[in-house]
């Protein structure tokens, strides 16, 4: 198994969840890593799971300069890349009430600014026939009233994700998306809610799915395998929805 031998690969918010499951998926399959997080204790963890030889890079997705270094970083250490997993994202509620527009500005920016930016300034570094992925989320198309901020930054990535795919696709360059349903990640089991509240949508989603329960990192992991390699060598532009039939109850 090594649909990436030699790839190089950089996966942001890759020290948790689906990206570190990707990551450990794309290291078996021969890639070389860097991976990006924020906290220092889970990078540090995630490359003692991964292996010495990847790159770990602390660096805020919605900051620009944080952006330069990581790329300059990367370039340092691998010259080229072959894959850009655009993953980190953040999640947090924002009842219409009650959002305030430094939440506003934080999704917004770390979501769909930081991915717009790293695309760009990581454009001169992508060999032909490179392969973008970036992550979106379900609630882009079900409508998701208590987290209205977070589904419309991932809208509009589903949006950049089929503009990018036209702009890109003449250079050999393919840009798709991961719409991943409910996950159980450590992200997810994160968001800041009361206990009782966050159990109680827990329990629904669960009852709702079609499936009837959450998906596991690694079966994400293995939709980004997918589109990392050749085997997608025809999908341009694609959202792929990895929900456990969610989104044919949820949506109207
Ligand atoms: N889990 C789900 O149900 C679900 C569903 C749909 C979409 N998604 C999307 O999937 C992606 C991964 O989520 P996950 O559930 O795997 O979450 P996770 O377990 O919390 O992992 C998130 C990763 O992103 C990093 N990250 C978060 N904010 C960052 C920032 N501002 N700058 C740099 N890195 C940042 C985290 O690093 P630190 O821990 O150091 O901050 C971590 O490595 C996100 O884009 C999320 O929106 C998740």
């Amino acid at each position: 198994m090594n649909k990436l031998n030699g790839k190089t690969v950089l996966i942001t918010g890759g020290s948790s969840g689906i990206g570190l499951a990707t990551a450990k998926l794309f290291s078996a399959e021969g890639a070389r890593l860097a991976i990006t997080g924020r906290d220092p204790e889970r990078l540090a963890a995630a490359k003692e799971q991964l292996g010495g030889d990847t790159l770990t890079i602390a660096s805020e997705a919605g900051c620009l300069n944080d952006i330069e270094t990581l790329l300059s970083q990367v370039k340092q250490h691998f010259e080229t890349l072959d894959v850009l997993f655009l993953n980190a994202g953040v999640a947090e509620p924002t009842p219409l009430e009650m959002a305030t527009e430094e939440q506003f500005d934080h999704i917004m920016r770390v979501n769909f600014k930081g991915v717009f930016f790293t695309i760009q300034k990581a454009l001169p570094m992508l060999n032909p026939n490179a392969s973008i992925i970036v992550t979106t989320s379900i609630t882009n198309r079900s409508g998701t009233p208590n987290f209205s901020i977070y589904a419309a930054s991932k809208a509009a990535l589903r949006s950049l994700v089929q503009s990018l795919a036209l702009t890109l696709i003449g250079r050999g360059i393919r840009v798709n998306a991961i719409n991943p349903g409910p996950i159980d990640t450590e992200g997810f089991n994160r968001l800041p809610l009361p206990g009782e509240v966050f159990q109680a949508i827990k329990d629904d989603i669960e009852a709702r799915s079609p499936i009837k329960r959450f998906g596991a990192p690694d079966e994400v992991a293995k939709v980004a395998l997918f589109l990392a390699s050749d085997d997608s060598a025809y999908v341009v532009g694609e959202e792929i929805v990895v929900d456990g039939g969610m989104t044919l109850v949820c949506l109207p």
